[in-house]
């Protein structure tokens, strides 16, 4: 008897295929992208000098904490919280759950053998990232008043390539900032009612607002990581010498 319902052969398009066998591709492209930031800015906050030059200071080493007590860099007096901060962010830990700990590394793709089982036991530090938001909140002040700085040349004010590089710097950061979930959830994602709390508008308009930044949280992720460590990078060359900085006003 014929098969009223004969079963399909699915058979994948061109894109799909190569997108199938290309899932590899963004786990390695993030896990280069983490393991190179990492290494680059343990280095820089080892090396303990070439970090300010005229008005620009090296956001890894912002704000400066120098003290007879402390014999490391101080940049390891800073690093700890932005650090704590991305690593505790839900972007990033997607990032390198998948890319460095391949579990999985990608939707219905079959990794290593599973033994995730929630973010218990060790990694329960990951809770910690509302209290790293409130230090990253003051980071983003203190690198904006940096960029402000930037702007004051021995000769009065000035408008040098560094001023644009740290002043970008600043605006990357706090878009990163604004976009993060625990502040989406504190600014008015965890009211059920607006017009039943006080400042229920106010509520409403900053999570709204805050939710722009968080569309694209992983892009502003990845661009604030990337800019931070040019920014080091840029000033540390120019307090080498090795390049100019130059004076666009
Ligand atoms: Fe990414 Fe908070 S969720 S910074």
């Amino acid at each position: 008897m014929r098969n009223r319902y004969p079963i399909k052969q699915y058979n994948p398009s061109f894109l799909e295929t190569s997108r199938i066998d290309a899932w590899w591709i963004g786990p390695v492209l993030t896990a280069m992208g983490l393991v190179v930031f990492v290494f680059y800015s343990t280095w820089a906050a080892f090396q303990n000098e070439h970090y300010l030059w005229g008005p620009y200071l090296s956001p890894f080493y912002s704000p400066l904490l120098e003290y007879d007590w402390w014999p490391l860099s101080p940049a390891f007096l800073i690093l700890w919280a932005p650090a704590g901060f991305r690593l505790t962010c839900y972007y990033y830990r997607k990032a390198y759950y998948r890319s460095l700990f391949l579990t999985p590394s990608a939707c219905a793709v079959g990794g290593r053998p599973q033994n995730y089982r929630g973010e218990r036991f060790l990694l329960i530090f990951q809770n910690l990232h509302r209290y790293f938001l409130y230090l990253a909140l003051i980071l983003c002040l203190i690198l904006g008043y940096d960029a402000i700085l930037s702007f004051s040349f021995e000769d009065g004010f000035g408008v040098g390539v560094g001023t644009v590089v740290m002043t970008l710097n600043a605006v990357f950061l706090t878009a990163f900032t604004f976009g993060c979930n625990s502040l989406r959830h504190l600014v008015g994602g965890n009211v059920d009612c607006y017009s039943c709390v006080s400042f229920g508008y106010q509520r409403y308009k900053s999570w709204k607002f805050v939710s722009l930044f968080n569309t694209n949280h992983m892009e502003w992720a990845w661009i604030s990581l990337f800019w931070v460590g040019f920014t080091d990078l840029y000033i540390r060359l120019v307090s080498m010498s090795i390049i100019t900085d130059y004076r666009i006003f």
